[in-house]
């Protein structure tokens, strides 16, 4: 299927907002996987930045990831006790809580960047672009890929006319691309069974991929390709900050959560301080949640607090090696 994009094996770098940097992405493109940026929290201006400073790098294609932005339905009641939760974490960190909850519409820009830049193949997550937004990119030549959690949203995807699907496993670390409610909870393997002989587009399997027999068995099972995020997570060119990468490589088993605590949206990542002081509280809805917590983060990082961090990682981070981006994936295919 990706033969058309030069990759030697068919293995996709999961697109992680927030932790690929360019140095990274150029990195999988050389070990002969698909590179792929998480472009869901940069502004247009910063996903051109982003594209250029990638390309200085490498001269092979890669791939663009988007969150497709929904207006939120703000609450104020909900909203204010969302807030209420989080004071006594802001007055222990000694800080202001957040001052605006208001997105910028960061989506529209980055469609415009990436047609602009011809981006040969563009990813989405959080549900699935207009018939607009499609045709322009179909008219550009892109490839374009769908991300499900359940049949249901994969029938969408192809419906809808994209030409893939990523099928995310629960098992899989990061947010659930998940826009059928409400949410399902279905194993990688289990979903790929359920859309068996029921597409006619091409599967990428994600969620919990971390060995060669979990690649061949996803395979086995009708994937196209495998999409790997927490496993690359810990590459020695992937950027993340050293208190992710060190809890990824600590990690025993059966020690991640799904959490809204962050962000308003489940997403899987180490359970901890946070997840455990919010669990029971009241969360505002996506993105902001985001908002409300994108300073605690910020001030969590600087005062070396990961107890407040929200280090995503899939079900099966124990299995992660540390390696080169080369020598990991040389252990998968
Ligand atoms: C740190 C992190 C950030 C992620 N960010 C994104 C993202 O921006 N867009 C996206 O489609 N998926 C994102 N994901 C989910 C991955 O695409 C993929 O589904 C997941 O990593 C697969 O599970 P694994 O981590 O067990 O390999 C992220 C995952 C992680 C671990």
């Amino acid at each position: 299927m990706f033969k058309q994009f030069g990759i030697e094996k068919p293995i996709i770098q999961a697109p992680m907002a927030g932790v690929t940097t360019p140095k990274f992405i150029a990195a999988c493109c050389e070990a002969g996987v698909l590179g792929f940026i998480g472009a869901g929290y940069l502004d247009g201006q910063e996903t051109r930045a982003f594209i250029h400073e990638a390309r200085k790098l490498t001269t092979k294609p890669f791939g663009v990831n988007l969150f497709v932005q929904e207006e939120p339905r703000i609450d104020t009641q909900v909203l204010q006790q969302a807030r209420a939760a989080l004071q006594p974490i802001y007055d222990e960190l000694g800080i202001e809580g957040a001052a605006s909850v208001v997105s910028r519409d960061l989506y529209s820009e980055q469609v415009e960047v990436l047609l602009t830049e011809k981006i040969p193949i563009v990813s989405f997550t959080f549900g699935l672009p207009s018939e607009e937004v499609i045709g322009r990119f179909k008219a550009n030549g892109a490839f374009l890929i769908g991300t499900a959690t359940t049949k249901a949203e994969a029938l969408a995807v192809e419906a809808a006319g994209l030409d893939a699907v990523v099928l995310q496993g629960i098992e899989a670390g990061g947010h659930r691309g998940s826009f059928h409610t409400p949410f399902e909870h279905i194993s990688l393997f289990d979903l790929l069974q359920q859309v068996k002989g029921a597409l006619s587009i091409p599967v990428i399997a994600t969620g919990g991929i971390m060995t060669r027999e979990h690649v061949q068995q996803a395979m086995d099972n009708g994937a196209a390709a495998v999409q790997i995020g927490t496993a690359l997570l810990v590459a020695e060119e992937c950027e993340v900050n050293a208190y992710h990468k060190e809890a990824v490589l600590h990690a025993h088993g059966s020690e991640t959560v799904l959490t809204t605590a962050f962000t308003g949206k489940p997403a899987r990542g180490l359970k901890n301080t946070f997840t455990e002081r919010l669990k029971e509280e009241v969360v505002a809805p996506y993105p902001l949640q985001h908002h409300l917590t994108a300073k605690i983060r910020k001030a969590s990082m600087v005062q070396g607090r990961p107890e407040y961090l929200s280090l995503w990682m899939g079900q099966n981070s124990h299995l992660a090696k540390q390696g080169t981006v080369r020598q990991i994936i040389s252990t998968l295919s």
